[in-house]
């Protein structure tokens, strides 16, 4: 009994040796990119001459560091969690990071820039942030420095074997069609016409990055726009959502995931993968106890009803326990949420993720 009780372990052991031995170089070997707005910034916008920035505390007060780095969160964003959970030993740092070379450069980049949208118009009271395009440029530009290191061969290879993010779109309603009464916009388009000219605006982009060696992209839909704290208190109606943001998140979410499939269709292969973050999000704003949340309507640092005007800054209310909170700042999910988001990414049924999950991903490639 006990020789063999000794001889399984000693086998389970082994098993775990060869397994890990498998894995590890290829998870080392898989490299990381993201696109897009704050919900995924991890600092390119310290670099720049713009307002859209979280460098200050209270932000990062949870990070590791206990500094603010850029990520709007108390503690680690989105990109770092996958980052962690696709065994990665460090996260990409963002690509206007002059630590940003050498060796460091095959981990991947963050392109992000807080405040940008589908649409160069978008977040223009932000002065100098990344638009998409340009994100797109600098993953050009990646390449090239990537391939005077290793070669283009094994550049492309990188680039092909990679994990993609990207999550853009809220700020096209929140700070472009919505940002004022009256908006341009608003004022050239009705609001489903708009969102059929933002989603074939972002099929393009999608086809670019296709073209750039993107062969795995997680494209995550918007939130449930209208019931962010910020909105709550601008626009809700009755503490309840903001109805015409809610209605943008409805019509928006559906095309994004038609539009993602037909590119799918085009190409042959399944390279965009639709996150339904709609979906896990209203799971935890509509019953936010069931994920140890107090509440999901008031930020935890912020001003104003539900702490959701203005800023999150050292002269903010600042709650004590960022973990009972959904929302760290008045737009942004705390770490706690966002952990939960990523858990639906890498294991959530259909209903989150189209067509498949990120577990299922890893295992396939
Ligand atoms: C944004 O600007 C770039 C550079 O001027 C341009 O190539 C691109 O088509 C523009 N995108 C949109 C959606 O207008
Ligand atoms: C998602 O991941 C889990 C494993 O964690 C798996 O059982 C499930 O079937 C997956 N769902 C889809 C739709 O890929």
């Amino acid at each position: 009994m006990k020789t063999s009780k000794f001889i399984s372990s000693k086998w389970m052991v082994l098993g775990l040796v060869l397994v890990l031995g498998t894995i590890a170089p290829l998870a080392e070997a898989r490299a990381f990119f993201v696109f897009g707005d704050s919900l995924v910034d991890s600092g390119n916008n310290n670099y720049l001459a713009t307002t859209a920035r979280a460098d200050a505390p209270p932000y990062g007060i949870d990070y590791p560091t206990r500094r603010a780095t850029g990520r709007f969160s108390n503690g680690l964003n989105i990109p770092d969690i996958i980052s962690e959970q696709i065994g990665q030993s460090e996260p990409p740092l963002p690509y206007l990071s002059p630590e940003l070379t050498g060796q460091r450069l095959l981990v991947g980049a963050n392109f992000a820039s807080a405040g940008i949208g589908v649409l160069n118009d978008t977040g223009i009271q932000f002065l100098n942030i990344i638009r998409m395009f340009r994100q797109l440029d600098y993953f050009e530009e990646y390449q090239h420095r990537v391939s005077a290191l290793i070669g283009a061969q094994e550049t492309r290879r990188l680039v092909n074997r990679a994990l993609v993010l990207i999550t853009v779109g809220g700020n096209d309603f929140v700070n472009n069609y919505y940002l004022v009464p009256f908006s341009a916009r608003s004022r050239q388009f009705a609001l489903p016409d708009y969102v059929k000219y933002v989603i074939s605006e972002y099929k393009k982009l999608l086809k670019r990055l296709y073209k750039l060696g993107a062969r795995r992209v997680l494209v995550t839909g918007t939130g449930p726009l209208g019931c962010v704290p910020a909105e709550l208190a601008m626009h809700g109606t009755n503490g309840g959502c903001s109805a015409e943001l809610q209605r943008a998140a409805a019509l928006y979410n559906p095309q994004l995931v038609q539009m993602l499939k037909q590119l799918n269709r085009e190409i042959g292969k399944t390279v965009f993968i639709a996150v339904n973050t709609q979906q896990s999000h209203m799971d935890f704003v509509s019953n936010p106890q069931a994920y140890g949340f107090t509440t999901s309507k008031v930020a935890c640092c912020g001003q104003g009803p539900y702490n959701g005007l203005g800023l999150c800054t050292g002269v903010s209310n600042l709650c004590p326990n960022r973990d009972l909170y959904a929302f760290w700042d008045p737009f942004h999910p705390s770490e706690k949420a966002n952990r939960i988001l990523v858990q639906q990414i890498m294991t959530g049924s259909t209903n989150y993720m189209t067509p498949m999950n990120l577990s299922t991903i890893m295992a396939l490639d």
